[in-house]
Order: C-alpha cells, then sequence, then structure tokens
C-alpha cells in the first residue's frame, strides 16, 4: 500500500515541506514548497538568529501549502522525516520540534535525516534509475564531499574538503567581485561572458591525484579565493574585468571538482556518477564532468529546485530509512556537526587491496 511521507527541511535559509508518496518501489512527489528567506540578502550572507525567527513563522503555513498541494489532510500522512543536522542548530531546531510534535500528536513514525544523505537522494526524485554502486560528489555551501557509495546507507569518504565548501568559494568570490548573495548563480551567468584565456588560477590540489597518498581526492579552495583577491588588488579599477575573474575561478573550480570525481569513477570501474548540492546547478560544471566521463559513466544531477535545500530530498532520504524500519526518538536534537550515518574513512593501505 502506499505511504504518504511528508518532509521537513529548516537547516539554513529555506523553509521547505514536501509530500512524497512511496509504494516501496516508486516514489512520487505529491507537493513540495520551499520559502527562501529573503531577509539575508541585505547582509550578504545568512544571519542564524534572523533565520531562526523566519522559520518559526513560515513553518506552519508552508507545511499547510504542502499538504493542499498533495491535496491530502494531516491525518493521511504516514510518516514524517525532518532534518536533524547538519546545519544552524537554531534553525534545525525550529523544523525538528515541529515535525516530532506532528508525529507525536498523530501517532507517526519519524525520522531525523542528515541534510547531506538528503542531497545523495535528490535525484532519485526524477532519476529513478539511479542506484549503488555509484560516485557521489556532494558540492554546497557548507561541505564538499566525494563519496563511494557501493549501497545506499553505506558512504565510504573518498576525499573531502580542508577549507572552504566549494559553495563557500563561490559565495565568497561573488562577494569580493560585488555580486550579491548567494554567489554561485551570479558566479555562473558572470562567467558565461568571460574571457577563458585571461587569467589561469592555480588548481588546487590537482597534483595528489598523481600520487597514491591521503590528500589524492582531497580539495582546497580557501587558497584559489586569495588567488582572486590578489588577482583584483593588482589589476588597475579601469581594466578590472569581473566576467573574466568570474571565469577564471569557475574553470579552476571545476576541473579539480571533475577530474577528482572522475578519477574515483575510472579507479572504482562504476558506471554511474551523482552530483548534489547546491552547486550542482551549475551547468558548466555537470557538462565539464558529462564531457569527461563520455562513453564510461552516466552521470545524475537533479533539476535545480531539487538540488538547492528542499524538503523533497528529506522526504526521499527519511522515506528509504523509514521503510527499513528506522526511527528517531522523542529525544532526538539537532546537531551543527551531525555526521552522516554510514560513513567509512578507507585507510590508504584499504584502498589499494
Ligand atoms: O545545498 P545548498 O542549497 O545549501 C547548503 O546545504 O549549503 O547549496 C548552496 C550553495 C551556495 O553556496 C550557492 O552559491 C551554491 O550552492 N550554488 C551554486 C549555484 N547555485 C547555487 N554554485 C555554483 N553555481 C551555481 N549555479
Ligand atoms: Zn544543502
Amino acid at each position: 500500500m502506499a505511504e504518504w511521507i511528508l518532509g521537513i527541511e529548516t537547516s539554513c535559509d529555506e523553509t521547505s515541506a514536501a509530500l512524497l508518496r512511496t509504494d516501496g518501489t516508486h516514489t512520487e512527489l505529491g507537493g513540495l514548497v520551499i520559502l527562501s528567506q529573503d531577509v539575508h540578502r541585505v547582509f550578504g550572507g545568512v544571519v542564524p538568529e534572523l533565520a531562526s525567527r523566519a522559520h518559526v513563522q513560515a513553518i506552519g503555513s508552508v507545511v499547510d501549502r504542502a499538504l493542499a498541494d498533495a491535496g491530502i489532510g494531516l491525518s493521511q500522512v504516514d510518516g514524517i522525516a525532518v532534518t536533524a543536522g547538519p546545519g544552524l542548530v537554531g534553525a534545525l531546531l525550529v523544523g525538528v520540534m515541529y515535525g516530532k510534535t506532528l508525529a507525536y500528536s498523530l501517532d507517526r513514525p519519524f525520522i531525523g535525516v542528515n541534510h547531506m544523505e538528503g542531497h545523495l537522494f535528490a535525484p532519485t526524485l526524477e532519476d529513478p534509475e539511479l542506484t549503488p554502486p555509484f560516485v557521489g560528489l556532494l558540492v554546497s555551501g557548507g561541505h564538499t564531499m566525494l563519496l563511494d557509495v557501493p549501497e545506499w546507507g553505506e558512504y565510504r569518504l573518498l576525499g573531502q574538503t580542508l577549507d572552504d565548501a566549494a559553495g563557500e568559494a563561490f559565495d565568497k568570490v561573488a562577494k569580493l567581485l560585488g555580486l550579491g548573495y548567494p554567489g554561485g548563480p551570479a558566479i555562473e551567468r558572470l562567467a558565461e561572458q568571460g574571457d577563458p584565456r585571461r587569467y589561469r588560477f592555480p588548481r588546487p590540489m590537482l597534483a595528489e591525484l598523481e600520487h597514491d597518498g591521503a590528500g589524492r581526492y582531497a580539495f582546497s579552495f580557501s587558497g584559489l579565493k586569495t588567488a582572486v583577491l590578489r588577482a583584483v588588488r593588482a589589476t588597475a579599477a579601469e581594466q578590472l574585468s569581473p566576467a573574466d575573474l568570474a571565469r577564471g575561478f569557475q574553470d579552476a573550480a571545476i576541473e579539480v571538482l571533475t577530474a577528482k570525481t572522475a578519477h574515483a569513477a575510472d579507479e572504482l570501474g562504476y558506471g554511474t556518477v551523482m552530483i548534489g548540492g547546491g552547486v550542482a546547478c551549475n551547468r558548466a560544471l555537470v557538462a565539464a564532468l558529462r564531457d569527461r566521463l563520455e562513453g564510461s559513466a552516466r552521470v545524475s544531477v537533479a533539476s535545480p529546485r531539487l538540488n538547492t535545500d528542499n524538503a523533497a530530498m528529506i522526504a526521499a532520504a527519511g522515506a528509504w530509512r523509514l521503510a527499513r524500519g528506522e526511527r528517531s526518538g522523542w529525544d532526538l536534537e539537532p546537531r551543527d556537526d551531525l555526521p552522516l550515518p554510514g560513513l567509512t574513512v578507507p585507510s590508504p593501505a584499504g584502498r589499494r587491496a
């Protein structure tokens, strides 16, 4: 029998609710509401206290609207999935308390979902063929992770960022070029008009790919951001071209992300790669990855609405965990550093074996 799962996401600056209908094999999105908090634009970044307050104000009507879009009432909800971390604790708390209260009063099963696992499940909403094994590249405002996914729920960490996340680098470079927040979409638009030959920025940690060391699949974006800053300072104001700088930065970031992801897919012999998180909205990145993997692996990526933060991906990951009989207790607390469940870090020796 088909079940309705209500997903709730409030980890950062989007208040979102979704209803997913699932019968164990097929899932269908019944309603999805994403309310992006505009208030942070004024400050050029997310202000945690303002985010929490905006979630408190919006959560009730966002859930009601998603139910109305799905054409069901609260009593028809069979299970509730809510983001429990990582994210801003005050923001997460709003969704966790709302979800818990609903689950308690309706007497329905309830599960806390890891936000990054949500991003991993996002493409399944449009691409049911996406099944492990695959290589997953998660690139968001807070994380950059390259994962070997042999099974759902089993995540082998191949590499992650040593400093800034990929999305954070886009946002910081956008800020220093005087573009708005979030910076990713603005950089992408501007880069399209930029000259790819004017700036050649460093490709951080790309050389490590050739060595068999621990940093092979690691990323670093902080030095790249500094290189852009130096180029801005070294260029006379009248010769400054934000488009050329955006292009130079984006090309460097894309080359490193693409090379490491494709190398991992080749090494593991996988025919599927997925890319998720807000930065997966970047069409140049997806095109470069598809180009590099042509003939060897398929690249699965969700549409932009499902790549940036949304509750549908939380409902999808939660539905999978609920179907396995997993439940969270009433003592569930949000955590800003919630680890991805099932995450392992393979040792270099184990990798070679
Ligand atoms: O996954 P997400 O919505 O939120 C987090 O979990 O962090 O990702 C947001 C990040 C921001 O840093 C934003 O600048 C970036 O995704 N982003 C992009 C693009 N669209 C959003 N980065 C590059 N190109 C884009 N088109
Ligand atoms: Zn996210």
